[in-house]
């Protein structure tokens, strides 16, 4: 399964990169709004650091405008993605833009009905917003089981992208459904490389060669 950051921010960016653990990010204009700097060189700085791809949203809601931004952000780095939302105009832009050999993302699906007309259209990723329904009392979940299945059942090249994460169970959840994409808060991603019984473990450890330094037993030097 492939794991994304959702976030426009290069420090924490860089930092999971460093990992090896990360495949790409989604920014949104909520998330860029909140980086300094202009917006095509914050998201030319990300798509440097991070090879995979990274998904830049249309803010346009009118199919002529929503085109002119993707075809001026597919110019920015070879590995943007463009997101456009799930909205009549946004289909028809949908269509065009995948025509046009740019991976889209379709952003802001809500139902399994959404996600199908997405991949139809042409988008190369759908991104279902888990918490953001799990928020309003339906579970956010069952759109990535039936958007996998659907999408297995005909063979369809759209991946399901799993948006609005917002805790490490969603991650799993979202692999056990067989999703191809996560993408995360950095808060997230940090919290599913913790475990106390990690911390604890080390500490023991280190605690017990420190003693039997002072014994002079083991031979090897730290
Ligand atoms: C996905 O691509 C979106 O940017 C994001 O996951 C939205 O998540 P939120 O509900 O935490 O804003």
């Amino acid at each position: 399964m492939k794991l994304y950051l959702d976030t426009a921010n290069i420090s924490s960016i860089r930092r999971f990169n460093q990992m090896g653990i990360l495949d790409g990010v989604t920014t949104n204009p909520s998330l860029i709004s909140k980086e300094d700097g202009e917006f095509e060189e914050i998201v030319e700085e990300i798509c440097k650091e991070v090879k995979g791809p990274v998904s830049v949203e249309v803010v346009g809601t009118d199919y002529e405008t929503m085109v002119r931004e993707a075809k001026q952000f597919s110019k920015f780095a070879p590995n943007v993605v463009v997101k456009i939302p799930i909205i009549p105009e946004g289909l028809r832009a949908v269509k065009t833009v995948s025509r046009l050999g740019i991976p889209v993302n379709v952003t802001l699906v809500f139902s399994a009905n959404q996600g199908l007309l997405a991949a139809k259209a042409g988008a190369s990723y759908v991104s279902p917003f888990i918490g953001r329904l799990d928020d309003i009392g339906h579970r956010g979940m069952d759109v990535v089981e039936d958007l996998v299945k659907i999408f297995g059942n005909y063979k369809m090249k759209a991946e399901v992208l799993v948006g609005s994460i917002r805790h490490p169970l969603h991650v799993i959840e979202a692999a056990r459904a067989g999703a191809s994409i996560a993408t995360m808060p950095p808060e997230v991603m940090e919290k599913m490389v913790q475990h106390p019984l990690t911390d604890i473990g080390l500490k023991r450890f280190l605690d017990d060669w420190a003693k039997a330094k002072k014994k002079e037993k083991p031979s090897i030097t730290v």
